[in-house]
C-alpha cells in the first residue's frame, strides 16, 4: 500500500457509504439498512444491502460486499489507488503525493492513457467503417448479416490499408511514441511506426464497464492469422477478460451463453440472446469462472460442435464447477458455431435447443462413450467401469443417487448393478474386514461427515464474528473464553485479531478491518461476506441466546479438538484435556 492508513481511514470517514453508493444505486431505507437492486449481477429483487452502521455493502445474492473504496473500485474498474483519488477528491481530503511511489503513479497514469488511446482507435475504426474507403468492411459485415444497429452496439469498425494511419493520427492527438508502443496498437520497428492492424475489420474488446481494453482484428476473407488479438497491456489481460459480459451481465436470464467466438457472441446477441459471452482464443481460465460466477449460476456451453470444440468443453466443464457454477451443453448440429447455427435455423429454434441443452456430466458421459466399442462386450465392460468410477467424483450421497440413476437410464443398465459396481470401486481403497454393506458406502459416507462437519465450523466462526460486530456488548461474554486463536480458519483468525483488537479499544470498525485485505480480492469478499453471515431464520430472543452459547462452545470446541491432535508433548495435551473437561461446565451468557 502505498498510503499510511490513517490517510485510508481519513478518506474512508469522510465517505458515507450509503452517500457514494446513491451515486450508483437507487437505494430504500428498511430498518435500520438500505436496500436496491445489486449493481453486480441482474436481479429483479433487491437483496443488495448497506449498513451505515458498518459502512459496509452486502449483496445477499451473489456475495459481493465491501466498504466505499471497494465499491468504487468495483463500480469504477478502479485500482486501489484510483479509488482512494476518486474518493480523496469527493470528499476533498488532499492526498499526500509523496506517498504515493512514483512508480506506481506513473504506472496507474499510463494505464488511464493507454484506456483513453483505446477509446480514440475504436472511435477511429468505427469512423473509417463508415467512410468511402471502408466500403468493403462495411459490406463484409453486412454480408455476415448484422444490422447497423449491431455495428454501432460493438462499436465495430475498420484498420485502413494504409500501413501506419493510426498511428499518425494518434500523433496528432498528441500521444507519444513510447505510450503508443505500449498500447499494442503500434508496432515500433527500425524503419518507423507501423499499426498493428491493417486492412481488418475491428472489434473492440470491452470489459465490463464498457471500456474498450483491447482489439481483435479479422481479416475480410481468407488469410492468416483469421483473427489477430491485441497483445497483453496494462489494461487487457485476456484470462479475465469475457467478449460481450458488459451487456450480457445486464441481461435478466438466469444463464449465460459461453461460446467461442466474437461473432458468435455478436450474432447470439443480435438475435435477442443478450446473455452471450466469449473468452477470446483462448481457453476458459478460472479466472474467468470466478468473474462469470459473480453475474451467474449457470452457464450454457455452446462452443463449436467439432473436435476442438468438444476438447475446449470437456475443459471448461470442471473449471466452472469448481467455480461453484452448473453447466450444460448445447448441441449445435449439423452447424458448426451458434453464429451458422442462427443464420440457417433462426432464434427460435436456438432456443428450443438451449431447453435441449444437455447436462454436463452427461455431456461426458455420452463424449467417453465414444471411446469404446459398446458391441464388444469387454469393451462394454471397460466403459461402464469407468462411468462408475466417474460417478464417484460426487461426494454427496443423494447427488450420486440421482446420476446413477440418470446414467442407468439412459443407457440402459440395471440401476442396482450400476450402483453395487459404485460402492464397490468407492470402496477400494482401505478397506478393512466390515460387512460388505459397510464397506461398500464407509469411504464416501466419512468424507461427507467431514465435509459437513467442516462446514458447520466455519460457518459458526463466520455468525460469532458477525455478532462481535453486530453487539459490541458480546464481546465481554466471550473475552475470557474465547481468543483469536480459536477461530482455526486461517483468514478468520486474522480477522479475529482485528475484531478482539477492536474491541480492546473500544471501538471495532468493520469497514476498517476490511481494508486490510484490500490487496486481495477473494480474501476481501469472504472477509465481507464474514461480517454479514446470518442465521437461515431469524430467530427470537431465547433462541438467538441459546444460539449464542453453543456456537461459542462449538467454536471453542473445535479448536480445542484441533489442538489436541497438534499437541507437541503429553504437557500440551493435558492442558487441552483440562480445558475440554472445563469448557463442558462452561455457562456462556448473552446478557
Ligand atoms: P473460430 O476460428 O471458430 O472463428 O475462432 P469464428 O469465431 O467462427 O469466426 P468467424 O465466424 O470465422 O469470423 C473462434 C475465436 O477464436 C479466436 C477469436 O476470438 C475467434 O472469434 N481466434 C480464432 C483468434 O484469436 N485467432 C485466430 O486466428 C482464430
Ligand atoms: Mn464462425
Amino acid at each position: 500500500m502505498y498510503y499510511p492508513e490513517e490517510i485510508v481511514e481519513e478518506v474512508r470517514t469522510r465517505n458515507d457509504i450509503v452517500d457514494v453508493i446513491s451515486g450508483y444505486v437507487k437505494l430504500q431505507k428498511k430498518g435500520s439498512n438500505y436496500f436496491g437492486l445489486c449493481p453486480f449481477h441482474n436481479e429483479k429483487s433487491p437483496s443488495f444491502s448497506v449498513s451505515p452502521q458498518k459502512q459496509m455493502y452486502y449483496c445477499f445474492g451473489c456475495g459481493a460486499g465491501g466498504n466505499a473504496i471497494t465499491f468504487v473500485m468495483e463500480y469504477e474498474s478502479f485500482t486501489f489507488p484510483e479509488a482512494l483519488k476518486f474518493l480523496a477528491d469527493r470528499a476533498g481530503v488532499r492526498l499526500p503525493e509523496a506517498e504515493y511511489s512514483r512508480e506506481e503513479r506513473e504506472k496507474a497514469d499510463r494505464r488511464l492513457e493507454i484506456l483513453k488511446i483505446n477509446k480514440v482507435a475504436a472511435n477511429y475504426f468505427y469512423y473509417q467503417l463508415h467512410q468511402p474507403q471502408g466500403r468493403y468492411g462495411y459490406e463484409y459485415f453486412k454480408k455476415r448479416g448484422l444490422t447497423e444497429e449491431t455495428v454501432r452496439r460493438f462499436g465495430l469498425g475498420y484498420a485502413n490499408k494504409t500501413s501506419n494511419d493510426l498511428y499518425q493520427y494518434l500523433k496528432s492527438k498528441g500521444y507519444g511514441d513510447a505510450i503508443l508502443k505500449d498500447s499494442g496498437l503500434v508496432t515500433m520497428e527500425e524503419r518507423g511506426a507501423y499499426d498493428k492492424f491493417w486492412n481488418r475489420v475491428m472489434f473492440p474488446i470491452m470489459d465490463v464497464n464498457s471500456k474498450v481494453v483491447g482489439f481483435g482484428g479479422r481479416v475480410m476473407g481468407e488469410g492468416e492469422p483469421k483473427y489477430l488479438n491485441s497483445p497483453e497491456t496494462l489494461v487487457f489481460d485476456k484470462s479475465r477478460n469475457l467478449y460481450g459480459l458488459n451487456y450480457a451481465r445486464t441481461s435478466r436470464e438466469k444463464y449465460m451463453l459461453l461460446c467461442e467466438g466474437y461473432m458468435d457472441v455478436i450474432a447470439l446477441q443480435q438475435a435477442g440472446f443478450v446473455n452471450a459471452v466469449a473468452s477470446l482464443g483462448t481457453a476458459l481460465t478460472a479466472q474467468h469462472a470466478v468473474l462469470l460466477k459473480r453475474y451467474t449460476e449457470q452457464v450454457i456451453l455452446t462452443y463449436d460442435s467439432d473436435g476442438a470444440g468438444v476438447k475446449a468443453a470437456l475443459r471448461a466443464i470442471p473449471i466452472l464447477k469448481e467455480a461453484g457454477i452448473s453447466t450444460k451443453v448445447l448441441n449445435m448440429k449439423p452447424y458448426k458455431d451458434p453464429d451458422e447455427f442462427i443464420k440457417n435455423l433462426g432464434a427460435k429454434a436456438f432456443s428450443q435447443r438451449i431447453e435441449e441443452a444437455q447436462n454436463s456430466f452427461l455431456y461426458e458421459i455420452e463424449v467417453l462413450k465414444r471411446e469404446y466399442q459398446l458391441e464388444d462386450p469387454e469393451q462394454k465392460t471397460r466403459f461402464y467401469h469407468k462411468v462408475a468410477q466417474k460417478l464417484l467424483e460426487f461426494e454427496e450421497e443423494l447427488e450420486r443417487d440421482n446420476y446413477i440413476q440418470a446414467v442407468a437410464r439412459e443407457y440402459m443398465v440395471p440401476y442396482e448393478h450400476l450402483r453395487r459396481l459404485v460402492n464397490r470401486l468407492g470402496s477400494m481403497p482401505g478397506a478393512v474386514s466390515k460387512s460388505a454393506q459397510d464397506r461398500q458406502r464407509e469411504p464416501v459416507r466419512e468424507a461427507e461427515r467431514k465435509k459437513e462437519k467442516d462446514d458447520g465450523n466455519r460457518r459458526a466462526q463466520r455468525l460469532l464474528l458477525t455478532w462481535l460486530i453486530e453487539r459490541p456488548e458480546l464481546f465481554a461474554r466471550i473475552e475470557g473464553i474465547l481468543t483469536p486463536e480459536d477461530f482455526v480458519e486461517p483468514l478468520y483468525h486474522q480477522t479475529a485479531e482485528l475484531v478482539f483488537a477492536g474491541h480492546r479499544q473500544g471501538k471495532v470498525n468493520p469497514a476498517e478491518i476490511l481494508n486490510y485485505f484490500i490487496n486481495d480480492e477473494e480474501q476481501y469478499r469472504e472477509v465481507a461476506a464474514l461480517f454479514h453471515a446470518r442465521l437461515e431464520e431469524s430467530l427470537n430472543n431465547e433462541e438467538q441466546k441459546k444460539a449464542f452459547s453453543d456456537i461459542v462452545y462449538r467454536v471453542k470446541k473445535n479448536s480445542l479438538e484441533q489442538a489436541s491432535q497438534k499437541a507437541a508433548d503429553i504437557g500440551e495435551l493435558q492442558r487441552i484435556i483440562r480445558e475440554q473437561a472445563a469448557l463442558k461446565k462452561l455457562s456462556i451468557t448473552w446478557e
